[in-house]
């Protein structure tokens, strides 16, 4: 089963960006360590980065010709205004989560609201990297569960 990891503005510039709100970790370690566990897992993951809201949408899109099972999703600060990025999640009906480095609850306002944390499974913030740890367990934990559950139905259960 395959999932795919898509990260937002700016997050290309961890560990260099306001490193005491996301801390010093490099998003391609951040990207190295969910590969070894997706791995060791048995799953398949990719990673895709993007500044701009519609390629970002494009991706969702693109989920469905490339056979991914789950999307884990950072969409960074188009969280909080992109309802074309709802939308998109809506349109392919494939299980997400929504994961954030930092607690947008205890942030600014405008971090509260986000746009796509009820068309989610789920959402993780707070933890920094680990968050995506978390997300990656929680998306491995749903897309189990729908095996299982298929497997229960052919089998006449
Ligand atoms: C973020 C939180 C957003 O409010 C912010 O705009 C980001 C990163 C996070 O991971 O904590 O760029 O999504």
């Amino acid at each position: 089963m395959k999932i795919k990891v898509i990260h937002g503005p700016n997050l290309n510039m961890l560990g260099i960006r306001e490193v005491n709100i996301y801390g010093p970790m490099k998003l391609e370690d951040i990207n190295k360590n969910m590969e070894v566990v997706a791995k060791q897992n048995g799953f398949e993951i990719e990673f895709y980065q993007s500044n701009h809201e519609g390629d970002i949408v494009d991706a969702i899109q693109e989920c469905l010709n490339e056979g991914v099972d789950g999307i884990i999703i950072n969409p960074a600060a188009l969280t909080h205004t992109s309802i074309s990025i709802r939308d998109a999640l809506r349109a392919v009906k494939l299980p997400a989560v929504e994961v954030h480095l930092s607690n947008i609850a205890a942030r600014e306002e405008f971090r509260h609201k986000s746009m796509i944390s009820d068309v989610v499974a789920g959402t993780i913030t707070g933890f920094g990297p680990f968050s995506y740890h978390l997300g990656l367990l929680a998306m491995m934990q749903i897309l189990n569960e729908i095996k299982m559950a298929k497997e229960a139905q052919k089998a006449g259960n």
